[in-house]
């Protein structure tokens, strides 16, 4: 396929340079040529203002995994509107909902709402440290959790400090907010243990994303973590924003098979509306309870939007397709398709390549040694990824900068139509040396 340009997409993406930073939301980005703007999207299928057609593996960043304009989705949601918008208070879409999170998610005995996946990590680790009147936060190095000044402490790091050490990876964060956050290296449980061990009085929680951004966590990392944390009583938090209901119906911590104490959700929960949670045990949740106001240890949390009704509905109808008998059987069958087709590609190809992730979440690395942690995706070659981006984005492919999320609306269609531009996009990598 070759996209094309029309007249009107390139007024608005004039228009959007005049107004917005960078042309952009600053989410996605695609400089000069590669510019575009969606109009609608349908099923496993995006269009830009000038009629292209992308196979779309972004999908809003993760929230379509039925994929866009579901049916049972529109339907729950339009016969909702005519109801109300939004109204601040308690209403019967979000009790549901919470409901049916304490049923699917391990660790989950009372949710509370909120808009977007930051703010959930962001109350999720105020928490931890409510419940531990302890100052510190240990996260991973290239683990992301949204945009707090805390969350963006050594996500994508240039000049590597030693552990356990902070630093923001954004201009306008306080530097002695960086003193509150401690990083260990991801699946380097002995290194982690030290640190948590080391600062076990000053420290209120461990956040950590049990699938960091692509890379799965290795044979009992996780499950030390749990010991360690559990051993000084400090509250762990998985960060589900992206697992949550992709993994599992109860998530990664169903899928991995670990417990942890709080856990922030997002994404697919709001089923394509702003809506996220924080959900966990009750002894740690009860901060957020306004009988606590009189306390100290009270953790207020509102939010205009907070448990809005659409979204809620939105999600309630994105789980109850979820939990249709073979849905995850079938969503994991298609990204092992596309998975396993990609790395025989790259293979062919002989370019020095793997495909890192799990079935429904995966990407390239352009390297041959081992991916395990944030220091070793730098091996990578990142000039090479983004050429394969584009010749992918050429091909009617949209995907994130480093993600392929599957969809259950893919069809065998789209995997074959995606595994032909593999095909091309590599041979055209290889012949570019
Ligand atoms: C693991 C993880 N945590 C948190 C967030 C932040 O969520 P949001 O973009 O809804 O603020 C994201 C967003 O992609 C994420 O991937």
């Amino acid at each position: 396929m070759i996209r094309h340009r029309s007249h009107e997409e390139a007024t608005l993406i004039e228009r959007a340079q005049r107004v917005l930073p960078g042309g952009s939301l600053g989410n996605v980005y695609y400089p000069g040529d590669q510019a575009m703007i969606i109009q609608r999207g349908q099923g496993a299928h995006v269009w830009d203002v000038s009629g292209n057609r992308y196979v779309d593996y972004l999908l809003g960043s993760g929230p379509m995994v039925l994929g866009h304009a579901h049916p049972a989705v529109l339907k729950a949601v339009s016969s909702y509107l005519e109801r109300g918008s939004t109204y601040f208070s308690t209403n019967e879409p979000v009790i549901y909902l919470a409901e049916e999170i304490v049923r699917a998610v391990p660790c989950a005995e009372k949710v509370r709402f909120m808009s977007s996946g930051s703010e959930a990590t962001f109350f999720a680790m105020r928490l931890a440290r409510a419940h531990r009147r302890r100052p510190r936060i240990l996260k991973f190095e290239g683990g992301y959790h949204g945009s707090s000044d805390y969350a963006v402490m050594s996500v994508t790091p240039k000049d590597l400090s030693p552990f356990p050490q902070a630093a923001p990876n954004s201009a306008g964060v306080p530097a002695a907010l960086a003193d509150t956050m401690l990083i260990a290296p991801f699946n380097d449980l002995s290194t982690a243990a030290n640190i948590i061990e080391k600062h076990q009085d000053e420290l209120a929680g461990v956040i950590v994303e049990p699938f960091q951004r692509l890379i799965p966590p290795a044979p009992g990392f996780l499950q030390g973590l749990r010991q360690v944390t559990q051993a000084h009583g400090i509250p762990l938090i998985f960060d589900e924003v992206v697992t949550g209901f992709r993994f599992a119906y109860g998530g990664a911590q169903q899928y991995y098979g670990v417990v942890p104490d709080l856990a922030a959700l997002g994404k697919i929960v709001g089923g394509g509306y702003p809506l996220s949670a924080v959900a966990g045990r009750e002894e740690i949740m009860r901060h957020f309870d306004p009988v606590m106001e009189a306390s100290n240890d009270f953790v207020p949390l509102v939010g205009t939007l907070s448990g809005n009704p659409v979204a809620a509905v939105a999600g309630l109808a994105t789980l109850e397709q979820l939990r249709k008998p073979g849905t995850y059987q079938r969503l994991f069958a298609t990204g092992n398709k596309l998975r396993t087709g990609l790395a025989k590609v790259l293979h062919e190809a002989e370019l020095p390549a793997q495909v890192v992730g799990e079935d429904p979440l995966f990407d390239v690395y352009f390297t041959d040694q081992p991916v395990v942690d944030y220091r070793s995706t730098l091996r990578a070659n990142s000039q090479m990824m983004k050429r394969f981006n584009n010749l992918l984005l050429e091909r009617g492919i949209l995907k994130g900068a480093s993600k392929f999320y599957v969809s259950l609306a893919h069809s065998d269609d789209d995997v074959d139509f995606t595994l032909r531009a593999f095909r091309e996009a590599a041979e055209a990598l290889r012949g570019a040396g």
